[in-house]
């Protein structure tokens, strides 16, 4: 029998938007169409499900009220990049939408986190200064990884850097339809991640693929008509979007991990799914991300 690698050490504590307001408004990713909207019942149905599971896990689950004005806000994973700091103290890195639509969503959530006792910064505010969204940036190895290009910019890497003190490191994100990281790339444990490489440029792929020991490297068609790279990690449990491929739940039981599936249909209408409701708070600077004197980005060499 191989070791089993470490288990993440965060992905236990998360923040979640209830979907009352949840409604395609607009179309920001190619998977949203006016024509096409969630049934409310059955998206609240769905997400008191994935609650319910993550709570059943051991994880815990921090509920932001929601804005009327923000349909797209039950996407909690962009509110912002959640931390504890070294000395124990909540910090959230709050987004920068990239587009004015969203934006309102963080006049409520910069308070909401505030007052559950952490505190916030920016990198930009008001459509001034860089843009990043939160669901671009994951903990991996010795650093940040970061996703830049469709919603995040390369500028707001450097920010993170070095307000953070660690090491940055981006990926060029190039496909219209994975337009977050986290549409692309899910860590498992110390060793393994999922990753569709299709949706980096040729550079950002391999150093994406070199960065994790053992990929689980899927197809465009199965991160694109599954979603299943968009899901999260309890301990050893991987919660992932029901109808993901047999081919990538059969891998991940070979690895010994246990598969939970939900299903978040509802929520693949506005171009989300297990990852984009739920936002871990507990990566911990120090421990889940090394500090770096001063910050530092690394951006793999353009071809
Ligand atoms: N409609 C949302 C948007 O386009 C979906 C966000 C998906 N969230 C994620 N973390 N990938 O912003």
């Amino acid at each position: 029998m191989p070791e089993l690698a470490a288990t993440l050490a965060w992905g236990r504590r998360y923040v979640m938007v209830r979907p009352d307001h949840f409604r395609i408004d607009y179309a920001i990713n190619p998977y949203m169409d006016l024509d096409h909207q969630p049934d409310q019942g059955l998206a609240m149905a769905q997400w008191v499900d994935l609650v319910s599971t993550v709570e059943r896990l051991g994880g815990t689950v921090e509920v932001v009220p929601p804005r009327d004005d923000a349909p797209d806000m039950v996407y909690a994973m962009n509110l912002g990049l959640g931390l504890v700091r070294p000395d124990g103290a909540g910090h959230v890195v709050m987004s920068h939408m990239r587009y004015a639509e969203r934006r309102m969503e963080i006049l409520t959530a910069q308070p909401w986190f505030e007052r559950s006792g952490r505190s916030t910064s920016y990198v930009g505010r008001d459509g001034v200064g860089a843009h990043l969204e939160a669901g671009d940036v994951f903990a991996w190895g010795d650093a940040l990884v970061a996703g830049f290009g469709p919603r995040t910019e390369e500028l707001a890497l450097k920010h993170l850097a070095t307000d953070l003190g660690v090491r940055v490191r981006g990926v060029r994100i190039t496909h219209p339809a994975m337009y977050h990281l986290d549409l692309a790339f899910c860590p498992l444990d110390e060793r393994h991640a999922l990753v569709a490489p299709g949706a980096f440029d040729a550079a950002s792929a391999a150093a994406l693929l070199e960065l994790v020991p053992e990929p689980l490297v899927l197809t465009d068609h199965e991160a694109l008509s599954t979603f299943c790279a968009n899901s999260i990690v309890v301990g050893r449990t991987v919660v992932m979007p029901a109808g993901s491929p047999t081919r990538v739940m059969s891998q991940l039981a070979e690895w010994d991990f246990e598969v939970v599936e939900v299903d978040v249909s509802e929520f693949h209408k506005g171009g989300g799914s297990i990852r984009c409701l739920t936002n871990p708070v507990d990566l911990t600077l120090g421990r889940d991300v090394p500090l770096v004197d001063g910050g530092q980005v690394l951006l793999p060499a353009l071809d």
